[in-house]
């Protein structure tokens, strides 16, 4: 009887926690990244879908992967894999990090092609590649 009458009492808190926080209210603050993990797929990947997927992959009415050059931004394998000379993320590794290095010195996007991707967008993608780019 004591028993039940505890279970009882933790779900209730349970379900009392739940409804004080509609919805977990995950905001994302971009300016502040250092204060939790990067993920790959609510951080990083919608900056590529903005700035980059036109060009390195946008996908066709059927879902179809079509890009323009061949590396592919908007995939997390096919981000791994690089383009046709290599790999561009060295996981771990900012410094030795070819798309991290396009980015900061503004040579991607092209010019005249997009705005330069803003200091706190590099530090998002900087801290996942340091985090060990992870598909997370
Ligand atoms: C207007 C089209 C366009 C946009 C937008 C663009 N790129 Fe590119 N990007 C290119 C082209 C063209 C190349 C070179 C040819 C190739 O890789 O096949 C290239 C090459 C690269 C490379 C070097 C890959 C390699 O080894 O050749 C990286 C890294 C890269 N882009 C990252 C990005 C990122 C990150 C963004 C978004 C912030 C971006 N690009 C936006 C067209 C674009």
């Amino acid at each position: 009887m004591l028993c039940a009458v505890g279970v009882a009492a933790v779900a209730g808190a349970l379900v009392a926690g739940q409804a004080a926080s509609p919805g977990g209210a995950a905001t994302h603050d971009l300016s502040a990244p250092a204060a939790d993990t990067v993920s790959y797929k609510e951080d990083v990947l919608p900056i590529f879908q903005a700035r980059c997927a036109r060009c390195h992959g946008a996908e066709d009415e059927e879902g179809e992967v079509v890009a323009e050059v061949s590396l592919i931004l908007i995939n997390y394998e096919r981000l791994m894999m690089g383009s046709e000379f290599g790999p561009v993320i060295t996981a771990g590794d900012p410094a030795d990090s070819w798309l991290l290095e396009m980015i900061t010195e503004g040579d991607m996007p092209p010019e005249g092609e997009g705005d330069k991707v803003p200091e706190e967008e590099i530090a998002v993608i900087r801290q996942w590649i340091e985090e060990g780019a992870k598909n997370n």
